[in-house]
């Protein structure tokens, strides 16, 4: 056990915007058998200041390096999530990243400002289609319900929460549908390189 407060007891100052670079973190455990994340992570990549990071590539044993990624975290803008939806959360990596990584201290409590200013964006994928996400459908709750979670961490971080980006599903949309996902998912990433640097603060 740590001493460190609850996140929840605690409020965070705000702090200059970084660079506008978008940190594109990817969270899927089983890439090559995926189609939907697969076909996003190939649109985004390539773009011109996208940090491309896949973090079950790079801590398959779950060792994460937390000064390297407190530190490639501060050098980015926006910071983008990009996940398939796995129990209406993230897969675990993403969330022992978040635990071990997003500290007190660092994201936020009284001296933890490194991330306020930054921009969070989600990109998500789901098996469910999107009348599901609906409070008369089999899942009851919305998309914007279940990211909850995040769009918090975003508040209590002082971050400015984007409009997530969601592909519902997933697994029934033939090449050319994910193709036309991958398009527009690639025109959002670019959109996100471009706004001007005072919606990083929130302005
Ligand atoms: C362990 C596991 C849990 C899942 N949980 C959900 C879920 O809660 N809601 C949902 O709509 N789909 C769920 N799915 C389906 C995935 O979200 C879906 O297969 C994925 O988004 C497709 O993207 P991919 O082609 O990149 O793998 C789950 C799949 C797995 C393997």
């Amino acid at each position: 056990m740590t001493d460190q407060p609850d996140p929840g007891e605690t409020t965070t100052a705000t702090a200059p915007a970084a660079t506008a670079r978008v940190l594109l973190t990817l969270a899927h455990p089983a890439l090559e058998r995926s189609r939907a994340n697969r076909a996003l992570a190939k649109a985004a990549k390539g773009l011109a200041g996208v940090t491309f990071h896949d973090l079950y590539e790079t801590y398959p044993d779950f060792a994460i390096d937390i000064e390297t990624e407190q530190a490639t975290l501060v050098a980015h803008g926006v910071v983008a999530l990009q996940f398939p939806l796995y129990w209406y959360s993230t897969p675990a990596l993403l969330k022992e990243w978040f635990d071990l990584v997003w500290l007190h201290g660092f994201a936020y409590g009284l001296d933890g400002n490194a991330l306020a200013g930054k921009r969070l964006f989600v990109a998500c994928t789901t098996g469910g289609a999107a009348k599901a996400y609906h409070a008369h459908g089999y899942n009851r709750f919305s998309m914007d319900d279940f990211l909850r979670p995040l769009e918090q961490t975003a508040y209590l971080c002082g971050m400015v929460w984007e409009t997530p980006f969601v592909v519902h599903g997933a697994a029934l949309k033939d090449d050319a549908e994910l193709k036309a996902e991958a398009g527009r998912y690639r025109a959002r990433i670019a959109s996100l390189l471009t706004a001007p640097a005072d919606a990083e603060l929130g302005a």
